[in-house]
Formats: C-alpha cells, sequence, structure tokens
C-alpha cells in the first residue's frame, strides 16, 4: 500500500477500505505519513466526499487511536452533548448543572475555541483558579458524586482527530460532512455515555451554512451512533443570531448565572430543550413531561446550587471573576425595531477586543466583550443604548463594526 495511490483514487472518486484508510490516518499519527499528504488526502475527501461504510471506517479508526472510557458501565443515566460551536453558547455551563439537579451523569470532555467561535474552556477558564486539567480519578469521581464536571479533552482521547481537526482548521478541509461527523462521533463514542445530543447549529455564525447540510449531518450522526448502538438524537438550531445577549468569556459566564437565576432569553429556551432531550432519553420519560422537569430546576434554584458546587469543586472562585473597566455604550440613531443581529458580525466586534484567539499564538481577553441589550423583533427609542462594549484598550471602531445590528 502506498499513500500517493490512496490519495490519487479518491481523488478519482473511489472509495477507500478500512485499511487503505488506516495506513494514511494511523501513519500520519504515527509520523510516517507527512502533513502535506494528509492535507491532500482531506481535500480529495472533502471534494470527493465519502460513503457511509468509509465515514464508519474511519470514525472506528479514530476511536481506536486513543483511549475508549465505559461511562455508561459505571454509572447510570449517562448522558453527553455536543454542539457544532456558535457565537455566545454557553449552554453547557448551564445544561450542566441542570443535568446533575436531575439525576443524569454528565462528563464533559470540551475544547477550546479558535476563530470566532468561542470554546467552553475559555469560558470557564475566566473564573480565576478554575482547574480545566483534572486528572481522570477526579473527573470521574466527580460526575459520580456531583453528576457533571468539565474538564479540557485529555490527549488520551482520541488524538487522531486532535491533530487532523488541527490541519483541517488550516487547509479549508472543515466543512466536509463525513469528516465532521467522525470528528463529533469519534470523540462521543469514546467518552462512553449512552445517550448522545448533537447540536448542531446553522447559519452566518456556524460551520454549517445551510439546512439541507444540516440534515445530512443529522443523519450520518444518528447512522454511526446506531452503529456502536448509542442513543443518538439531534437539534438542529439558528446561529445567524448570537445564542445569548453576552458574547466574550466573563460575560457569557455571568450570562449563564442569570440564566441559572432564571433569566428568559433565547438561551434560556435553548437549555430547556437540550436538558429535556437527554432527559427523556436517559430515563425514557415523554418529551414534554421533560420539558417541565428541565425547567423546574432553574425556577426552584436547584441548577443554581449545583452550578455553584461545580465551580468550587473545581477550585473556581466566581467573587474574583472580572469583566473589562471600559464601557462604551452603542446607541440607537432612530426609532424602530431590531430587524438583523448578524452572530458573524458580532464575533467580529468581540474578537476585535481580544475576546478570541484570531492565531493559535494569541492570548485571549477574558473580560472584554459585548453585551446585547436586544433581541430580534424588540423595538427601539432613538439613543436606547443597543449595546455596551467592554474593553482593556483604546479601539478605533468604525461603522462597520456595527452594521451586523440593524433597526428598521
Ligand atoms: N466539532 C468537532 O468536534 N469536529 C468537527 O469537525 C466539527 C465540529
Amino acid at each position: 500500500m502506498n499513500i500517493l495511490d490512496i490519495i490519487t483514487k479518491k481523488k478519482n472518486g473511489s472509495s477507500l477500505s478500512y485499511d487503505e484508510l488506516k495506513f494514511a490516518f494511523m501513519g500520519y499519527l504515527n509520523g510516517e505519513i507527512p502533513d502535506y499528504q494528509i492535507s491532500a488526502l482531506l481535500m480529495a475527501i472533502t471534494i470527493m466526499g465519502m460513503n457511509i461504510s468509509e465515514t464508519l471506517s474511519l470514525t472506528d479508526i479514530f476511536i481506536r487511536s486513543g483511549k475508549a472510557y465505559d461511562l455508561a458501565g459505571a454509572m447510570k443515566y449517562t448522558v453527553d452533548k455536543h454542539s457544532t460551536g456558535g457565537v455566545g453558547d454557553s449552554t453547557t455551563l448551564i445544561i450542566g448543572p441542570m443535568c446533575a439537579s436531575l439525576g443524569l451523569h454528565l462528563a464533559k470532555m470540551s475544547g477550546r475555541g479558535l476563530g470566532l467561535t468561542g470554546g467552553t474552556i475559555d469560558k470557564v477558564e475566566s473564573i480565576p483558579g478554575f482547574d480545566v486539567d483534572l486528572s481522570e480519578e477526579d473527573f470521574y469521581t466527580q460526575v459520580e458524586e456531583l453528576g457533571f464536571a468539565l474538564s479540557s479533552q485529555t490527549s488520551e482521547l482520541v488524538p487522531l482527530d486532535k491533530m487532523v481537526y488541527a490541519l483541517r482548521d488550516v487547509t479549508g478541509t472543515t466543512e466536509s460532512i463525513p469528516l465532521i461527523a467522525s470528528s463529533i462521533m469519534s470523540k462521543k463514542i469514546a467518552s462512553g455515555a449512552d445517550n448522545i445530543l448533537i447540536d448542531i447549529k446553522v447559519g452566518s455564525g456556524a460551520l454549517i451554512k445551510n439546512m439541507e447540510d444540516a440534515k445530512i449531518l443529522s443523519e450520518w450522526l444518528i447512522k454511526i451512533g446506531d452503529a456502536y448502538k448509542k442513543n443518538v438524537r439531534t437539534l438542529i438550531s439558528d446561529m445567524d443570531t448570537p445564542l445569548s445577549y453576552a458574547i466574550g468569556n466573563s460575560l457569557e459566564v455571568c450570562e449563564a448565572i442569570n440564566v441559572l437565576h432564571g433569566k428568559k432569553c433565547p438561551l434560556y429556551n435553548a437549555c430547556i430543550e437540550i436538558v429535556a432531550n437527554l432527559l427523556s432519553m436517559a430515563k425514557g420519560i415523554d418529551l414534554g413531561e421533560a420539558e417541565v422537569r428541565a425547567e423546574q430546576v432553574l425556577k426552584n434554584g436547584e441548577a443554581l446550587k449545583k452550578f455553584y458546587e461545580f465551580v468550587a469543586r473545581q477550585g473556581g472562585k466566581l467573587k474574583e471573576v472580572k469583566v473589562a473597566p471600559h464601557v462604551i455604550p452603542v446607541k440607537t440613531k432612530f426609532e424602530g425595531t431590531i430587524t438583523r443581529i448578524d452572530a458573524l458580525g458580532a464575533a467580529k466586534l468581540a474578537a476585535k477586543l481580544g475576546a478570541s484567539k484570531m492565531s493559535l499564538d494569541d492570548k485571549i481577553d477574558y473580560t472584554v466583550g459585548i453585551l446585547l441589550n436586544y433581541k430580534i423583533g424588540d423595538k427601539v427609542k432613538k439613543d436606547d443604548t443597543l449595546l455596551n462594549i467592554y474593553t482593556n484598550k483604546y479601539v478605533k471602531f468604525t461603522e462597520r463594526d456595527f452594521d451586523f445590528i440593524e433597526v428598521e
């Protein structure tokens, strides 16, 4: 077998066998196949596609590249959730404590953001003292005792995905549906929960830009789950507009706490939908009843209490969370209705302030970001504050920085 033949075969539109995929990808992991050849293969896959059998093979090769955990063998009601990434998506910080309050077990391994979409690990790192590198033993003990723990992805969990994902990010091969499906499902299957919910984000601020691709991805994620006897459901949700009023790490932590206090907003509704699905999958109850129970733990303060326990157990000092001291209000020029808040544009403005990394060497300023005051459909008067900018540095703004929000 040789890598050139494998690249050529895929370039010509033929399907690859398990052994050919294993030769190429494990060869890359072991340092025998260089970046440029695996990049060429990834590009051929992105353009020519892969069928379900190839996608299942690749998922299996990814899983076997590291350690697979058996969470469901050790605990009852094990759940896991993955979002394909978005703007203002701090759901994990809210749904984790909600799940734990409902007797579910969520061992959440999360990633950092790259580019404009935020990562959960960056958000919790805005809490001074919060430990994102729990030992395996502490991580699983906490899940057993508290119901929820959050850690950054260990180097043992699907190491091949870590390498391939970093390469896809810089070779224009992120949008391939078979590659996305095997990347997501290998991590979820290796993490070991029985019930898995994938939140597929669609829109300007997301990896998946249209509904058709989201539906195909959904079908494939479920098929891969079936092959591993996992209970998989998907949600397809909008990411044309930021999910939260807050964009920026410590601002999003504060907003998550507001939702846990019962603040009604799109993020509140999204969290109820996610938790209700996980609860109904894990305990086999009707979705309507699960929604009522999910909202109950927000209303009665149980999820908020769990959140405080979870943060304290991982060493976080919430009282020391800081937001940038310089606040610049952005006012409306005339009366009207908010007709558009574009997720990508909002993320770009937050990035300009330093809220996310544009390259691997950048440093994130956890305290900066933007806080929107309105959602689409809200009425505003002239000189109302549309949003506040939290910054630590002088930033030269242009009109274009704010054209992501439209009043008509
Ligand atoms: N999330 C992942 O983990 N992998 C992808 O390829 C896309 C989104």
